[in-house]
This record gives C-alpha cells, structure tokens and sequence, in this order.
C-alpha cells in the first residue's frame, strides 16, 4: 500500500449530507484535510468559508431539490468520487403513540432520501472507486427502544439491505457501497436525552463511553480509502460493544 494517510483524496470529489450535524461536519473536515473538495449539503446553511467547500441548502426527503444538487454539483467539480449520506433524524415515543405522519417522516429522512441520492448520483458517480457510506446505527441491529421510535430502528435496519442491495448491484462497476452503525455518538443528536438517560444507555456500552463524530468520520474515510478496496455491502459497527452479533 503506498498510500501512508488514511486517505489521499486529492482531486476527489466529496458529497456529504448532514454536513450542519456532529458526524457530517466532522466528515467534511476530514475530507478536506484529506485534499478533497466537498460538496456540503444541510437544511439549515453550512458554515465554511474554504473555496473548496461547495455549501448547499438540502431538503433529502425532495427529490426536485436532489436531483438539483447534483446537478450544481455536476455543474461545479463534474464528477462525485464519495457520496457521503449522513443525514438522518431520530423519532420517539411507543409504537401505539405514534402517528402514520411522523412515521412517514422519519422513513423518508432515513431511507427513502438515501434512495434518491442513489439514483441520482449514479451518473456522475459510477467509475472505478467510487466509493458510497450510508449511515445506519445500533438500533437497527437491537431493535432500537421508545428513545428513538420504531420508524428510526425500522429505517436504519432497512438502510443496512439497501446497501447490501445496491453493493452487489454496482460492483461489477467497481462502485462500493458501505454502511456505518454508530452506537451513541457524542453529537446535538444525543441534546434530547436527560441525565437519567445518558446514564442508562452508557451502563449498556462495555466500553462505557460514547463514539466521538470524529471516530465516525475515520470510519468513512477508511470505506473510501483504498485500504478497504476489497470491502463492499458491509455494515461497520461503532458501538462501544453495544451491538457484538450481527
Ligand atoms: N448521534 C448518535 O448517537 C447517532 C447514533 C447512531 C446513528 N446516528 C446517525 O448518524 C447520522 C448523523 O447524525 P448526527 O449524530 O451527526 O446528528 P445531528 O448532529 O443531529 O445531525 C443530523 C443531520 O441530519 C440533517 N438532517 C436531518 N433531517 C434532514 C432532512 N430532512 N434533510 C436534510 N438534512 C437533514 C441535519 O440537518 P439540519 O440540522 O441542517 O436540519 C443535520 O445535519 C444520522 O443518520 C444518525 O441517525 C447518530
């Protein structure tokens, strides 16, 4: 292996989603310092002010507004070589208190917006090395609890075949598509839980902490890497132990 970073990216094109949250800004930094140039995609504005950074208002669950990123992304760096989806959003509640609109919003955020990336990167993505991390979590491999609903648990399971999925659907174009499943990870996702909360959750990790957004985003840059060239359809768990049987 002649490559001594983790990843060298540059000349690559980086497109990230959640890029205004603790895992997604942590992946843009990364992917800079990496020599990459990144498209960063939120709802709410990116903060950046490196020239290589492409900021765009993002809306995953709208296909219009999907279809119009890449295509300023086209417009802009021509090509996408890292299709980075980590926006994502946790619902709440016991499955009887939950209404089919909350439901519907939580599944579309998580996996239907995965989907349209999918689709609609695919032109400007497939070439050899390509390389695609969606964003599942441990409560898709445990079921998941009221803390974050069941459409959050459903969704993330599902996310895990759809990688899967199209893994094997674009590897004889040598697109690789990954997954990974954080357990807790230190990031505003976590500001809704009370202290009693984090105190439950943490005595359920053997390691007893939580995954840092900066752990998350090695793990993505390791999927993108040529170091895991041989990997493809696998779904990579930052649990802190949390989830140990897959
Ligand atoms: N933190 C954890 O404990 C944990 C554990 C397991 C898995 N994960 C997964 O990790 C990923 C990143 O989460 P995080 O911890 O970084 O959370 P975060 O800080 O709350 O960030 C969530 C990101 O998702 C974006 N987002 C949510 N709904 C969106 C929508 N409809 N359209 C566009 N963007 C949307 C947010 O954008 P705006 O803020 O701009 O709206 C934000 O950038 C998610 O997929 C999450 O499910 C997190």
């Amino acid at each position: 292996m002649t490559t001594p970073l983790l990843l060298d990216a540059a000349g690559k094109v980086a497109f990230v989603t959640g890029a205004t949250g603790g895992i997604g800004k942590a992946c843009v930094d990364m992917f800079l310092a990496a020599g990459a140039s990144v498209v960063a995609t939120g709802r709410r504005a990116v903060q950046s002010d490196n020239p290589n950074v492409l900021k765009l208002a993002l809306e995953v669950t709208d296909e219009v507004q999907v279809t119009d990123a890449i295509a300023k992304t086209k417009a802009r760096f021509g090509q996408i070589d890292y299709l980075v989806h980590m926006a994502g959003m946790v619902g709440k509640g016991r499955l009887d208190q939950m209404s089919l609109a909350d439901w519907h919003t939580v599944v579309d955020t998580n996996l239907t917006s995965a989907f349209l990336l999918l689709k609609h990167a695919y032109p400007i993505l497939r070439k050899p090395g390509a390389s695609v991390v969606l964003c599942g979590s441990s409560n898709g491999a445990n079921g998941g609890s009221y803390l974050s609903g069941a459409a959050y648990a459903s969704s993330k399971a599902a996310l895990v075949n759809l990688t899967r999925y199209t893994a094997k659907e674009w590897a004889p174009e040598r697109i690789r598509v990954n997954i990974l499943s954080p357990g807790p990870v230190d990031t505003p996702m976590l500001d809704r839980l009370s202290e009693t909360q984090h105190e439950g959750l943490k005595a359920q990790l053997p390691l007893g902490k939580y995954a840092t957004a900066e752990e998350c985003a090695a793990g993505v840059m390791f999927l993108c890497s040529p170091h895991s060239a041989s990997m493809t359809g696998t779904n990579m768990n930052i649990s802190s132990g949390m989830v140990l049987d897959r």
